[in-house]
C-alpha cells in the first residue's frame, strides 16, 4: 500500500474510533543497513538509509488519564492508565513499543504526563523482515507524543528514548542504528553514523543506483537471545583488549584495530575471537566504502558489501542458509554491485546495491535460484533512500 493510502486509512480509523480528527499525525520510516553490521553498540560506524515505507501514528490528548491505542494492522486495541504503564509480557506485546516510548519520554514517570492519549497507528513495512518496523513505530510515537505534550528534545535524545523502550519494554538490547536511521534519513542519500559521538551525516548516493531488499522467509527475531549473546561476546572481547592493550583507552571494539586482533586473538576463546573480528572489520569497511562512494566507485563499494556478508557468515555466524543463498545468487548477476544481510541477521532480508534499470531481471534471477533451493519465493522490492521521520 502506498504511504498516502496508509496515512488516509490511519486517519479515517482514528476518526471512526474517537469521533474527531487527530490533533497530530506523525510518520517514521523503516531502515536498511547498507554496511556496518553490529557496529552500533560497539560505538562504531554504519552506513544505512531510511526506506520509503513506514508507520503513521495519529494521536490526540485524552480527556482523562487513560491511554487507548489501536493497532490497525493487528486489529487490536490496548488500553491502560498512565499510572499503570509497565512492560507487557504476554498478549499485546506490540503495545510495548508505544507505551515504552511514552514511559521514557517522561523519564520513567509517565504519570507526570497528567493526561493520557488516544492513538491509532498503521504502516506498510513488512514485519519480521529486518527493516525495523519496531523502531519506526517508536520514532513515530516519540515525535507525535513530544508534540502533543509540548516536550522539546533533540533528535538524538528522541532516538535514545526509543532505544530505551526497546531495551526495557521489548527486551531487545539493540544499539541506536534503527532509531537514528529512521530519524536522520534523507531522500537519495545514506546516513553515515558515528555511534561514539552520535554524529549523523547524509551522504549522497547518486541517481544511478538503488537498493533491492530481498526478504527471505527465514524467521527473524532478535529477542530470543542470539542478538544478546553476540553483543555480550563483543563486550567481553572489548574488556580483554582493554587489558592487553592500552588499559583505559579501549572501551569498545571501535578502539581495536585488525592488526591488534590478529596479534592478540590467541588470548580469547575461539568463539569470542570470531565474534570480535566482525565489528572490527565492519568499521574498516564502512570507512573505506565512504571514500569509494565519494569517488563514484560502486563496484568497489559493492565488493565491501560482499566481504561484509562473508564476515557475517563465517565469523559472526548471524547469517543462515536462506540469506547465504540470496547473496550467492546476487554474485552471479552483473547488475548487482554488492549484497549482504541487513540488520540483526538470523533471517530477515538481504540488501543489494543494484542498477535500478535491471531490477526486474535481478528479481527474476534471484527468485528462481531461491525457489530451486527452498521451494518458496523471496520477496524482492526496490528501495529508494527516503526522508526521515517527521510530523505531517
Ligand atoms: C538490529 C539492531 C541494531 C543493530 C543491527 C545490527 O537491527 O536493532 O541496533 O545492532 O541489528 O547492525
Amino acid at each position: 500500500m502506498l504511504n498516502q493510502e496508509v496515512h488516509d486509512k490511519v486517519v479515517q480509523a482514528f476518526e471512526a474510533k474517537f469521533g474527531a480528527h487527530p490533533e497530530i499525525v506523525s510518520y517514521a520510516p523503516g531502515r536498511i543497513e547498507v554496511l556496518g553490521n553490529h557496529t552500533d553498540y560497539n560505538e562504531g560506524y554504519v552506513l544505512s538509509a531510511a526506506i520509503d515505507k513506514g508507520t503513521f501514528f495519529a494521536v490526540s490528548p485524552a480527556a482523562d488519564a487513560k491511554v487507548t491505542l489501536e493497532a490497525l494492522d493487528m486489529g487490536e486495541t490496548y488500553s491502560c492508565d498512565i499510572a499503570e504503564v509497565a512492560p507487557i509480557k504476554d498478549g499485546m506485546t506490540w503495545a510495548n513499543y508505544v507505551i515504552g516510548t511514552f514511559n521514557w519520554l517522561f523519564d520513567g514517570n509517565p504519570a507526570a504526563a497528567g493526561k493520557g492519549f488516544n492513538a491509532v497507528f498503521g504502516g506498510n513495512i513488512p514485519l519480521g523482515a529486518g527493516l525495523s518496523s519496531s523502531a519506526a513505530l517508536e520514532m513515530a510515537t516519540v515525535l507525535a507524543l513530544a508534540a502533543i505534550y509540548g516536550i522539546e528534545r533533540d533528535r538524538t535524545t528522541l532516538a535514545k528514548i526509543g532505544q530505551k523502550a526497546e531495551h526495557t519494554f521489548a527486551g531487545c538490547p539493540c544499539g541506536l542504528l534503527d532509531q537514528a536511521s529512521s530519524l536522520y534519513g534523507k531522500a537519495g542519500a545514506l546516513v553515515k553514523s558515528d555511534f561514539r559521538f552520535c554524529r549523523f551525516e547524509n551522504v549522497d548516493l547518486g541517481p544511478t543506483v538503488a537498493f533491492m531488499m530481498v526478504k527471505s522467509n527465514a524467521k527473524h527475531a532478535l529477542v530470543d537471545g542470539a542478538y544478546a549473546s553476540r553483543r555480550q561476546a563483543c563486550e567481553d572481547a572489548a574488556r580483554y583488549f582493554a587489558d592487553v592493550l592500552r588499559k583505559g583507552s579501549v572501551t569498545h571494539l571501535r578502539d581495536v584495530t585488525m592488526a591488534e586482533w590478529v596479534l592478540y586473538r590467541g588470548g580469547l576463546s575461539e568463539t569470542t575471537a570470531k565474534r570480535a573480528v566482525h565489528p572490527i572489520g565492519e568499521d574498516e569497511r564502512v570507512l573505506q566504502a565512504s571514500e569509494l562512494l565519494a569517488k563514484g566507485d560502486l563496484k568497489g563499494f559493492g565488493a565491501l558489501m560482499y566481504d561484509s556478508h562473508e564476515s557475517s557468515r563465517s565469523w559472526f555466524e548471524n547469517s543462515c542458509e536462506e540469506l547465504d543463498a540470496i547473496v550467492d545468487a546476487a554474485k552471479a548477476i552483473p547488475a548487482v554491485y554488492g549484497a549482504r544481510l541487513s540488520g540483526g541477521g538470523f533471517g530477515g532480508s538481504c540488501c543489494l546495491l543494484v542498477d535500478p534499470t535491471a531490477a526486474d531481471a535481478i528479481a527474476t534471477a534471484i527468485t528462481k535460484e531461491y525457489k530451486a533451493k527452498f521451494g518458496d519465493e523471496p520477496t524482492c522490492s526496490l528501495i529508494q533512500p527516503s526522508d526521515g521521520a517527521h510530523l505531517i
